[in-house]
């Protein structure tokens, strides 16, 4: 049986997830808007990945019978200072939803909710993907920012990613 408190805070981890998506649909607009189409791709598929995450998860309460709840979604920062500041954002942001993720984690290995745990141990091995990820692109993003033609071999790597559900779904 889960508790209310643990059912709140998934209720609550299914916006972060969906903020993150619009974040990352923010950050996608604009490197629309400076013609660098793969990074743009890359965020839009970033995006729908986390829409997923949001899914996992609301199919969870519903496989445990709890009640959902959907909140409202905040307008995300959309103002940008270049390239750099948008990578280095989007770390920041895993990083914050890693801290999610674990307090969600800690409150269920404290009540014992062992369904809750396993549930939410692919979202932490998730996290560490992500923040790895995210991490590497700040640092290649660094290296090339300044040379065009760095930056357009950049751009066409990340034009590469397609957005393919994982297997654990
Ligand atoms: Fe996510
Ligand atoms: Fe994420």
């Amino acid at each position: 049986m889960i508790s209310e408190k643990i059912t709140k805070l998934i209720n609550e981890q299914i916006v972060h997830e969906q903020y993150a998506a619009q974040y990352y649909l923010c950050m996608s607009a604009w490197f629309y808007r400076e013609n660098l189409e793969g990074i743009a791709n890359y965020f839009r598929v970033q995006s729908k990945e986390e829409l997923l995450h949001a899914d996992k998860m609301f199919d969870y309460l519903n496989n445990v019978g709890a009640d959902i709840e959907i909140g409202a979604i905040d307008k995300p920062e959309q103002q940008f200072k270049n390239a750099t500041d948008i990578f280095e954002k989007a770390l920041a942001h895993e990083k914050k939803v890693t801290q999610l993720i674990f307090n969600i984690m800690k409150n269920a290995n404290e009540e014992g909710d062992f369904a809750t745990s396993s549930f939410l141990q692919w979202f932490v091995n998730e996290q560490v993907e992500e923040e790895a990820s995210a991490s590497q692109l700040v640092s290649k993003i660094k290296m090339v920012c300044d040379n065009p033609s760095a930056l357009y071999l950049f751009d066409q790597e990340l034009s590469q990613r397609v957005f393919s559900p994982k297997t654990e779904f």
